[in-house]
């Protein structure tokens, strides 16, 4: 049997494409290991949206020049959101010409086929498709977990922030049929999922490809009444589409998580235009405030850009005032990094890389105390926790998520692993809970 490694970088988006490539891989009799040396086959399923992401890839690729020099029978593959760029391709195909398979994120399903030319040829494969209108339904996944999976709704986004490679690496925004997307996840409660993670780059516009008039709420509505089913979460929501509708979901649909991942990116309402976001502040603020009025201990996310051209101290303050006034649980936060080929990248008002790091730094010390200051909150309670897995580091402690998403630390057999269980909360920190089986 042949062996195979998937290094993966980005999103949940990548990682269920990792999932779907393991899957594609162990039908072809390949075997997951995690030893280079006795790899036969090494994957990079890779993303574009940061200039880091991309040297950590080109960081890889150099090192495994030298095992493909022992071992030239390994087949070396990139694919990904970084396929997708012409720029990746260049580098790769000039730079790291032990690379033997170049494939995007739209022929995932063709991997046999390329794997087969190599093996022919011994030539490079180049397969890259720049747009794909059909969504393939053939392909499944190997999934890390059985108690919790992703699950696909919609494929690529429409809204180009100017910031933002998404929209070129992933193609124009489709979605997926409803009636796979409830056969997938009945299947996948009938082998004993609990929970589903919804995936696109913008669910709140779920539907709008369909030919019936069906929408994100319907969706999740159906997706509430499969039994075996307890919990659902999705990624990511724009501001501009979150409806009232899904705001009332919240209250109407008992397995609907209690968290919201709500991208900000910005707390300025010049910014947020060039952005080309499409909402204000203030149109944000009022839909957290509707939120909160629905679900009032909802755990509520984000994400930050610092350091987008143009951006001033003023509206810098303006972020900082925003994260006070929302007073999120954690955010991700980033330094603005330039995406050739997006409209961003081309103002000419750069922010210095010192300014970006400092303001960086402003925003943590503002962002952490206010998650510790929400996390104590919940000392003392009983929360319902998901368990997902045991401790790299202790095999005592479990690891499992709220339905805020938060995750708990607690004492605990591994039998427990899968089940949602009462945890009472004994000590908090900035980023984790900890607890005990109560
Ligand atoms: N579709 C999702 C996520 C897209 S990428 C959404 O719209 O929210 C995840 C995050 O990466 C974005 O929310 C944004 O904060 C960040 N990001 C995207 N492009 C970036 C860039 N050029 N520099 C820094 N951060 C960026
Ligand atoms: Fe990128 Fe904006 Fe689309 Fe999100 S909504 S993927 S940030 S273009
Ligand atoms: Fe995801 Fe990165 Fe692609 S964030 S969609 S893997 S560019």
């Amino acid at each position: 049997m042949k062996k195979y490694i998937i290094q993966t970088y980005g999103c949940q988006m990548n990682e269920h494409d990792s999932e779907k490539i393991s899957w594609i891989l162990e039908g072809m009799n390949y075997k997951l290991t995690n030893n280079r040396e006795e790899c036969d086959l090494i994957i990079y399923n890779t993303c574009a949206v940061r200039k880091t992401a991309e040297e950590k890839v080109y960081g890889q690729l150099g090192e495994l020049k030298d095992l493909k020099r022992k071992n030239p029978n390994l087949i070396i593959c990139v694919c990904g959101c970084m396929m997708q760029t012409k720029e990746a391709i260049k580098i790769i195909t000039s730079k790291y010409r032990h690379v033997d398979i170049l494939f995007g994120t739209n022929n995932i399903h063709k991997l046999p086929q390329l794997v087969n030319t190599y093996e022919s040829t011994g030539k490079t494969v180049i397969d890259i498709v720049e747009e794909n209108k059909e969504i393939v339904e053939s392909v499944e996944a190997n999934r890390k977990y059985s108690y919790k999976a992703y699950v696909n709704i919609m494929y690529g986004c429409n809204n180009f922030c100017s910031y933002c490679i998404v929209p070129y690496t992933r193609g124009r925004e489709r979605s997926r049929e409803p009636e796979y997307i409830i056969k997938e996840i009945k299947q996948l409660a009938k082998n004993g999922c609990k929970e589903v993670i919804l995936l696109g780059q913008n669910v709140n516009s779920y539907g709008k490809t369909l030919k019936e008039d069906y929408n994100f709420v319907n969706l999740l509505k159906d997706i509430n009444n499969i039994d075996g089913i307890e919990r659902i979460r999705f990624m990511t929501s724009h501001p501009k589409d979150i409806s009232d509708d899904l705001i009332n979901a919240y209250g109407e649909l008992d397995k609907l998580c209690n968290h919201l991942h709500l991208p900000v990116q910005s707390g300025s309402n010049r910014i947020l235009k060039i952005m080309n976001r499409r909402y204000t502040r203030e149109d944000y603020l009022e839909k957290i405030k509707k939120i909160r009025e629905v679900v009032p201990d909802i755990t509520l996310t984000t994400d930050i850009i610092v350091g987008f051209p143009g951006e001033t101290e003023e509206d810098f303050d303006h972020t900082l005032e925003l994260v006070k006034e929302v007073g999120y649980d954690s955010a991700f936060t980033f330094l603005y990094s330039i995406r050739e080929g997006t409209p961003a990248a081309d103002m000419d008002n750069q922010i210095d890389d010192k300014v970006k790091h400092e303001r960086f730094q402003r925003l943590l010390n503002v962002l952490q105390p206010i998650g510790l200051e929400n996390n104590k909150k919940l000392l003392g309670e009983n929360l319902k926790v998901l368990v997902e897995d045991v401790s790299k580091n202790d095999k005592t402690i479990l690891n499992g998520r709220t339905t805020g998403g938060k995750l708990v630390h607690f004492k605990g057999d591994k039998s427990l692993i899968g089940k949602i269980i009462d945890v009472k909360i004994i000590n908090v920190k900035t980023f984790t809970l900890e607890g005990e089986l109560s």
